[in-house]
């Protein structure tokens, strides 16, 4: 049994996710990379889960980034594209997830773990997280497909600071810099980023998927987005049982009970 695992929560309509590896401030290791991806699809593919919380283990780190332990064996020469490519598959699985996605950050954020952060929709982090890409420090080739998820969150100009200095942020300057969304009082963050997942799971779920798919095709191709599967998704919406519903309860001076479809 390796030393770090990813946990998996089930909280009604939440699947919380914890990096845990907490003597080296959950960092990532090759475990843990591998069995990311498989355990967003299960939760994609739950009709119980609307909403995913990523976190940290503990209260020192959502993770310090990748295992450099490991480097030494699993990423240096040709297996460092091996490594690189359990990275993308576990980017690719965390950004392209159908559901909504909220990280929730207290302690380091750094290297991978800030990429999977930035992975998330959106990003709750407590008054006390420091947030880092060290490549540089390490003589790491910064993969240019970890870019995007920077870039949907920062402008290129903060981009190339982050990445050109390997410089420390805290919790107000990653604020303001466009990394987070919110910044609460550390032992707020679970409770908050709780909150905000349970708000948007009591949301028409194919009204919000719709949202998600918007905003992620017109940022990924803002010349030509595919209008044609957008013009779907919204019409689905207009077709559906909860539309009906959305608008009974309004009449009827009531919460909503959507289901989804
Ligand atoms: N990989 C492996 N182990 C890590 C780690 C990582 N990314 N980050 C921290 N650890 C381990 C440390 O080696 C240390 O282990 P030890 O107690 O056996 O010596 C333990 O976690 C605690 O870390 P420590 O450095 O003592 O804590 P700190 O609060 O002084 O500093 C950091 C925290 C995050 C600033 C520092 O650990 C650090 O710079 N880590 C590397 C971050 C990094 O470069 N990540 C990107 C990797 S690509």
């Amino acid at each position: 049994m390796p030393d770090g695992r990813i946990t998996v929560r089930a909280d009604g309509r939440i699947r919380r996710l914890a990096f845990d590896n907490q003597a080296r401030l959950n960092a990532l290791n090759t475990h843990m990379w591998s069995a990311l991806p498989g355990l967003v699809r299960a939760a994609e593919d739950d009709d119980e889960v609307r909403v995913l919380i990523v976190t940290g283990a503990g209260d020192k780190a959502f993770s310090a980034g990748a295992d450099i332990s490991e480097f030494d064996q699993a990423r240096s020469g040709t297996a460092s594209q091996n490594y690189d490519r359990l990275n993308n598959e576990a980017f690719d699985a965390l950004s392209s997830c159908a559901k909504p996605t909220v990280a929730a950050i207290r302690g380091y954020c750094f290297g991978g773990g800030l990429e999977l952060a930035l992975c998330c929709d959106l990003r709750v982090a407590g008054a006390g997280a420091q947030f880092s890409i060290p490549a540089v420090k390490l003589g790491i080739g910064f993969n240019a497909r970890w870019i995007r998820p920077l870039l949907n969150a920062v402008t290129p100009a903060v981009a190339k600071e982050i990445l050109f200095t390997g410089g420390r942020y805290g919790a107000v300057d990653a604020a303001r810099m466009g990394l987070v969304g919110r910044v609460v009082g550390d032992e707020l963050v679970g409770e908050t980023a709780r909150e905000l997942a349970l708000t948007i799971a009591a949301n028409a779920p194919l009204s919000v998927v719709a949202a998600k798919r918007g905003v992620d095709e017109l940022a990924r191709n803002p010349a030509a987005p595919d209008w044609t599967d957008l013009e779907r998704i919204t019409q689905a919406c207009f077709d559906s049982a909860d539309y009906e519903e959305g608008r009974r309860a309004f009449a009827e001076k009531r919460a909503p009970m959507f289901k989804g479809r």
